[in-house]
């Protein structure tokens, strides 16, 4: 597949196109990039890299490493995660509150705020520093040693994470958080800090293409059953309320995140990344899901 070619052709279609998006600003640290970078990469499955663009840029993650801690869960403590946390789609936006009421304290599924929330509390109980593991895990995926949080972001977010905050303390009320809110709290800003550039984040999430394997390492992280779990996830809950769109345009699993950031997984072919800080009205990058509906469109090739 002439991927240089194709990602040329829908870096120029797309950049025509009107960004009717808006940068986050919920969280001051993020409303300072520059908002009309644009960067793609894709890494195919013999670890060759293509890129266009702002591509070597670094940028927030976000939401997009609810995936990654997610995944270390999953694969330390198997299927007792579903005790803790769902795997429905939400429907709602990424921030909501309104579900878990009535579903006691028990979030939708690991990717919305509050699912997340319940992860970073098991980070805290299985892993003993934390923050460390999940630094170096995310460096070993990138093969990148220089990753690392922006304590600026993290702060920022913490100063205004009001609604963070009533979150895991809705749900601590509900026993479903185990440890202190600030420490449940201190760790997912932290999370969510983490940058790197779209080559990386392609690079990251080729353990989800590639069955669950490290392909730098050759090592088996999650087996060929929690990898197809993770890949169902992100298509089932990776852009909040507006999956169901995703799917139907794009048809690839995928994560989105307030940075502007967007990673697709296609198994056994490739991954992709994309960053344009624009979101569009349910919180994912406007070009990024235009980039990609373009991708599997032009190249006839999606997991469906
Ligand atoms: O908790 C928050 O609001 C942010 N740290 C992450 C939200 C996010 O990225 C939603 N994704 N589109």
């Amino acid at each position: 597949m002439a991927y240089q070619d194709i990602l040329d052709g829908i870096y120029n279609e797309v950049i025509q196109i009107e960004n009717t998006g808006k940068v986050a600003d919920y969280i001051p640290e993020l409303a300072k990039v520059d908002a009309n970078k644009f960067g793609i990469a894709l890494v195919d499955k013999h670890q060759n890299v293509f890129t266009k663009g702002d591509a070597l840029e670094k940028f927030s993650i976000q939401s997009i490493s609810k995936v990654i801690t997610t995944s270390l869960i999953f694969s330390k403590i198997g299927n007792d995660l579903w005790e803790r946390v769902g795997y429905e789609p939400s429907g709602n936006s990424f921030n909501s509150l309104v579900q878990l009421e009535n579903e006691n304290g028990i979030p939708r599924n690991p990717f919305i705020n509050a699912g997340a929330l319940v992860i970073a509390d098991l980070m805290l109980d299985h892993f003993e520093n934390p923050k460390k593991f999940l630094l170096d895990f995310v460096r070993d995926l990138t093969e990148n040693p220089n990753i690392n949080y922006n304590e600026n972001v993290a702060q920022s977010e913490k100063a205004f994470g009001y609604r963070n905050a009533a979150l895991v303390n809705f749900i601590k009320s509900f026993g479903n958080i185990k440890n202190e809110p600030e420490a449940v709290l201190d760790f997912y800003y932290h999370q969510c800090s983490i940058e790197m550039t779209c080559v990386d984040l392609a690079k990251c999430f080729q353990v989800f293409s590639n069955n669950g394997v490290i392909p730098k390492s050759d090592k088996k992280f999650l087996s060929t059953s929690k990898c197809k779990r993770m890949n169902a996830l992100m298509q089932m809950c990776g852009f909040y309320d507006q999956a169901g769109e995703f799917t139907f345009k794009v048809g690839l699993p995928g994560k989105s995140g307030v940075g502007g950031g967007v990673v697709a997984v296609f198994p056994n072919h490739y991954t992709v990344a994309v960053w344009s800080p624009k979101l569009n009205k349910k919180g994912n990058s406007f070009y990024g899901l235009e980039t990609l509906e373009r991708l599997t469109t032009e190249t006839s090739l999606s997991i469906f």
